[in-house]
């Protein structure tokens, strides 16, 4: 059945620095969806007698793509704001203690759901996510975004050389990788992700199984971290002595193409932002998680000059939101003390389009185009009384750019996943799906 929305709609389905009618904006405009798909988008005077018949709901706020989280561990959501530590020591100390309770599969999954149901709260629609190393850690995770019709992307976590009690061996790794993609593939909106840990987490074996896996499916992304601590740097370095470079580590396993995508990238020699630029590979920035461990800024002007591909994670848990408002807004101010000015316009494609190029899904969300999934966002701009008297007259960036700085899920007024509302704040339901 036909069904179409009516309301303010903004959309910017390419990078605004680049190109220069990105931004698409319809002031009073019409979605039409059918079958969970967008069928007309435009102007509603404009498309108005075309779907006359069409019921029409009509949505106050601004519309926006659902977003897009490029970088997201589901099992830390519990762990966020642990007090204390940069990451090495915070790994130990909070994050592979929690981890190591999904080895219980009914743990996974309660979190698995929770998790979900947290990120359509805060309006996220898509996002790349790690599990842990315990194979059914992904399939808690797939379950509870296929019951909810969510494009997620997972994989289970390479990691040989964890703790005791979180660390399997490259032949498991292999094997059960395999076992999960062939599980997986083709259902619903999932996709699956080879995701090794981070290099200090991988003997060599297990980096050139992640190679291997990589090589061998070509539906599959590569999802892992680089460069995001001075002294994770220095171990690198330490033990890669014949290596140029941190990116060079993953380029002798074959882990660095247009299908990877590495979380931060912080502390990067200038070879290696052309290297990942050359190759096609993207980075998701994390700014929330950067400030929380005190790791650094990411630089905007580097990768800009660059052209790097770049997208926007939360990083839960050493992020401390799931908003990618706030997670926008945090890039800005990150942006900023690297002396790079982040518009508005740009911060959105970030957590929309541009994490969906990242995720190689931007064909189908990310830009509320005609042919896309009608996965999609109302945002309230008065949603809390300061928001209110800041918005109230502004022009759309600065309404958008207060939206990023003061606003987080309160502002999230709807979550609509191909065309279904999964989230309404004023009722603070979710919709129905199996669960
Ligand atoms: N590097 C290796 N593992 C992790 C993790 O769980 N979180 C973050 N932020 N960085 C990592
Ligand atoms: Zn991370």
């Amino acid at each position: 059945m036909m069904r179409a929305f009516r309301g303010e709609i903004l959309s910017v389905a390419h990078d605004p620095a680049l190109v220069p009618d990105a931004v698409r904006h319809d002031a009073d405009g019409l979605l039409v969806v059918e079958d969970g798909l967008i069928v007309a988008r435009g102007a509603w005077r404009d498309l108005a007698d075309r779907f006359a018949g069409v019921p029409v709901e009509p949505l106050a706020g601004l519309i926006v793509p659902g977003f897009v989280d490029a970088h997201v561990h589901y099992p830390q959501m519990d762990s966020m704001a642990a007090h204390g530590e940069q990451l090495l020591d915070w790994l130990d100390r909070h994050i592979f203690p929690a981890e190591m309770a999904f080895a219980d599969p009914l743990h996974a999954r309660a979190v698995a759901g929770a998790f979900c149901d947290e990120l359509l709260r805060h309006g996220t629609t898509s996002a790349l996510v790690f599990a842990t190393v315990h194979a059914h850690s992904v399939d808690a995770l797939f379950e509870a975004a296929l019951a909810r019709t969510m494009r997620v992307t997972c994989g289970k976590v390479l990691m040989d050389l964890g703790p005791k009690g979180l660390s399997d061996t490259p032949d498991i790794a292999r094997a059960e990788t395999e076992a999960l993609i062939a599980a997986w593939r083709g259902r619903g909106r999932l996709g699956y992700a080879v995701t090794p840990r981070f290099a200090l987490s991988c003997s060599d074996a297990q980096l050139a199984v992640a190679g291997e896996l990589l090589a061998r499916h070509h539906d599959v992304l590569l999802h892992t971290h680089l460069a995001e601590n001075t002294r994770e740097c220095v171990e690198v370095a330490a033990r890669f002595t014949d290596l140029r470079d941190y990116v060079d580590v993953y380029d002798r396993f074959g882990l660095v193409g247009r299908r990877s995508v590495f979380a931060h990238g912080i502390h990067l020699a200038p070879r290696e932002s052309a290297r990942l630029a050359q190759s096609g590979a993207g980075i998701a920035v994390c700014p929330s998680s950067n400030l929380f461990l005190g790791s650094g800024f990411f630089d905007f002007t580097r990768a800009a000059d660059h052209g790097v591909r770049l997208g926007l994670g939360s990083d839960i848990g050493a992020g401390t939101s799931f908003s990618m408002l706030h997670t926008a807004g945090l890039a800005y101010q990150a942006a900023l003390a690297g002396g790079y000015r982040l518009d508005p316009m740009r911060a959105l494609w970030l957590a929309t389009a541009g994490g969906a190029a990242l995720l190689h899904v931007d064909d189908k969300v990310g830009a509320l185009g005609e042919g896309q999934e009608a996965d999609f966002v109302v945002l309230d701009p008065a949603a809390t009384p300061l928001l209110a008297r800041r918005t109230r007259g502004a022009s759309l960036a600065d309404r958008l750019f207060a939206l990023q700085v003061l606003g987080d899920d309160r502002a999230v007024s709807r979550t609509y996943v191909m065309g279904r509302c999964l989230w309404d704040r004023d009722r603070s339901r979710f919709g129905d799906f199996a669960q």
